[in-house]
């Protein structure tokens, strides 16, 4: 299950000047190689939300822990989570099993999470109420994840990448702010228009509170990391520049000062026309698309600058079928001459078939260029 197929790389250089302590040709990690600029001879193969409800060992290990947050934050069980996809799949990365509510969880904000509502927050409001939030204590309360990146570390197999994530501030402010999930936004933006003084606040402690739980995740073991902007698409063009695209490349470019080995990857779900900018500018490694986004613009625009992934619809997971191969088939076939992570669009749906999530990475693992 965990043997490399044609690992080879052509011969063109790679697209940046990545710093690397290994040198490409033994580096048996295709993730790495992929976010390094190298065309492989297949693709790297994980998936957003790779470990979830979807899996019934997942279903059955959740059931140990009282909330989702204490599941969150016991090493152990953690663990577990996160290498049930490697085991079962073959992934050629594991992803980090937390979530992006852990930061206003350890900043000092309430979080919990409702059964089939997703997370729930006691809302910061405005400026004035920023006082109750303070990094003091951030790694303190964020320990028991850099337990759990240890022990996912010590677990792995040389081929498998190990993959660290934070919520970007835009998206994790949304929930701070409208006290859980919205369709509209209003509160946030509110506030962002009405005082961009006082929201770029909140952004700056979370640019400082990201950028410290990220290179600790990295000093714990991780060896890529992935900015989750899943709300980036809420915003307006300049609003994605103001917090989106400078909030992310402050913290790209700060992480890149003290670790330039460490391949970044980021996911401004939904930037639509405004993804040419964040790949240009955002110093990103690798920018990951969403499912709206033909692959042929993604190749003719973004692979010259960066490597990308992406970006098939989770939903094919579900249907399967000619669906599924025809249009994986189709990514692979656009994407696959350049730099690229073959992934999904967004995350996994609790409705998806492991089957079927199986049979993708057989065809991932085994298609050549
Ligand atoms: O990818 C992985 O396997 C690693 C784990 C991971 C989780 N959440 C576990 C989780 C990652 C990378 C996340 C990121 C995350 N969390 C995002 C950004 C990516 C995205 O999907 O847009 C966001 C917006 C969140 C916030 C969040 N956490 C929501 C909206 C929900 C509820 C949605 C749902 O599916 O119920 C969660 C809960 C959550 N986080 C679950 C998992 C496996 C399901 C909860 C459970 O098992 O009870």
């Amino acid at each position: 299950m965990f043997e490399l197929k044609g690992t080879e790389v052509n011969q063109s250089p790679p697209i940046s000047d990545p710093v690397s302590p290994i040198e490409s040709g033994t580096e048996p990690k295709l993730l790495l190689r992929a976010l390094r600029g190298e065309v492989c001879a297949r693709p790297p193969i994980w998936l957003m939300r790779q470990a979830g409800r979807y899996l019934p060992e997942y279903r059955a290990t959740r059931k140990k822990a009282p909330s989702f947050l204490d599941f969150c934050y016991t090493p152990e069980l953690a663990v577990q989570v996160t290498l049930q996809p490697i085991r079962r799949f073959g992934f050629d990365a594991a992803i980090l099993f937390s979530d992006i509510m852990v930061v206003p969880h350890a900043l000092g904000q309430k979080v919990w999470f409702e059964e089939g509502r997703g997370p729930r927050l006691d809302p910061v409001g405005s400026s004035g109420e920023l006082g109750r939030l303070s990094m003091d204590s951030l790694n303190e309360n964020l320990a028991p994840v850099y337990e759990t990146v240890r022990g996912i570390r010590s677990e792995l197999g040389p081929e498998t990448a190990l993959i660290g994530f934070a919520g970007a501030p835009w998206t994790v402010a949304s929930y701070m702010v409208e006290g859980g999930g919205t369709r509209e936004f209003a509160k946030v933006k509110t506030w962002a228009y009405g005082d961009p003084e006082g929201f770029q606040k909140l952004i700056d402690l979370l640019v400082d509170a990201t950028t410290l739980y990220l290179e600790s995740q990295i000093a714990a073991g991780v060896e890529v990391l992935q900015l989750f902007d899943s709300w980036a698409g809420a915003l307006t063009a300049k609003g994605m520049r103001q917090w989106c695209l400078d909030p992310n490349a402050e913290i790209i470019r700060r992480i890149k000062v003290n670790y330039p080995g460490i391949p970044i990857i980021l996911f401004p779900r939904g930037a639509g026309l405004m993804y040419r900018d964040i790949a240009a500018e955002s110093g990103a490694d690798a920018v990951a698309v969403d499912s709206t986004v033909p692959p042929a613009w993604v190749r003719d625009e973004l692979q010259s600058r960066v490597a990308v992934q992406g970006n098939l619809d989770p939903i094919l997971l579900v249907a399967g079928g000619e669906a599924l191969r025809q249009s994986a088939t189709e990514i692979l076939e656009t994407l696959g001459g350049g730099p690229f992570v073959f992934n999904l669009g967004s995350g996994i749906v609790p409705e998806a078939d492991p089957e079927h999530v199986g049979e993708l990475v057989e065809l991932v693992q085994g298609w050549s260029a």
